[in-house]
């Protein structure tokens, strides 16, 4: 069940182009499942709403988020130092499907943050299934960063600095796609999968101003396939062809 938990701040560091690292103390709840989220909230009264980040990685009772500095709720948790307190609930939303076989993995911007425990998982759970092969395709807009890191979670790593990630992806070679990113981005990668026979072999995580994050407000209401879904509690990962086959 996701609840609402008091964190604490263990360490925040600036990594490059306002991304950041932020790790959190919080002793309680279900473990996340790559691709869920948790509505973070380090301040009183303003801003009114608390801001959506997913996990990038989830040790025993720690929570790991990677965010980019937008506005004025993540100049705030810019500014958090160790042992500041925070508020968060969740876990929230699916996460990514069970999968098996050869996966690629693409993220662009603030979109790779949920792909590190999702490489991290996925291999983890092909293990004695005849194993899970995650190749990670990740677009930075300035010099990359935590490379090492997202390396070590996957069997093969594809930066590219600029340009268009989704140009490094050969659908036809991979049972199952996930992709996170800017829209457009996803957009793309869905046409392409399509153009290969592969539309159906790829899910996305949305992305959608969230208030609730709890299915209760319809701020994050979606038009799909299926009829209106809300991002926060029917995704935010769907399979492509539900949100852009329309
Ligand atoms: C399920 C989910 C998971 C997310 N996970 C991450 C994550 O792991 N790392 C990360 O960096 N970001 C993530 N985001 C986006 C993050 O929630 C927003 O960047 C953040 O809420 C912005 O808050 P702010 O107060 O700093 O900016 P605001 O002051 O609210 O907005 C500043 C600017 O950013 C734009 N903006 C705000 N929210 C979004 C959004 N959701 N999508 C696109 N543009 C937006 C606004 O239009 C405005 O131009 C996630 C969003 C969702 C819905
Ligand atoms: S944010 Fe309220 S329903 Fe999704």
């Amino acid at each position: 069940m996701a609840g609402v938990f008091s964190g604490s701040v263990l360490s925040s560091r600036a990594l490059r182009d306002n991304f950041y690292l932020l790790e959190t103390a919080c002793p309680s709840g279900e473990p996340p499942r790559a691709g869920q989220f948790y509505m973070l909230r380090a301040w009183g009264t303003y801003p009114v709403l608390s801001r959506p980040l997913s996990v990038f990685d989830a040790p025993e009772n720690r929570l790991v988020f990677l965010y980019k500095l937008l506005g004025e709720g993540t100049r705030l948790f810019s500014r958090l130092r160790e042992g500041d307190p925070l508020t968060l609930q969740g876990p929230l939303g699916h996460g990514f499907p069970e999968l098996g076989g050869n996966v690629a993995l693409v993220g662009g911007g603030g979109g790779m943050a949920p792909l590190y425990l999702g490489a991290k998982q996925l291999k983890a759970a092909g293990t004695g299934r005849g194993g899970c092969r995650v190749e990670l395709f990740l677009g930075f807009s300035g010099i990359p960063f935590l490379t090492g890191e997202f390396e070590a979670a996957a069997d093969r790593l594809i930066v590219k600095t600029g340009g268009f990630i989704t140009d490094e992806v050969d659908p036809g070679r991979y049972d199952h796609i996930l992709a996170c990113g800017p829209e457009a981005m996803m957009e793309a990668l869905f046409a392409k999968c399509e153009a290969a026979g592969a539309g159906d072999r790829l899910h996305v995580s949305l992305e959608s101003r969230m208030a609730c994050g709890t299915g209760a407000c319809f701020v994050c209401s979606r038009k799909t396939r299926g009829g209106n879904k809300k991002v926060c509690k029917d995704g935010p990962v769907f399979p492509a062809r539900e949100v852009f086959g329309l």
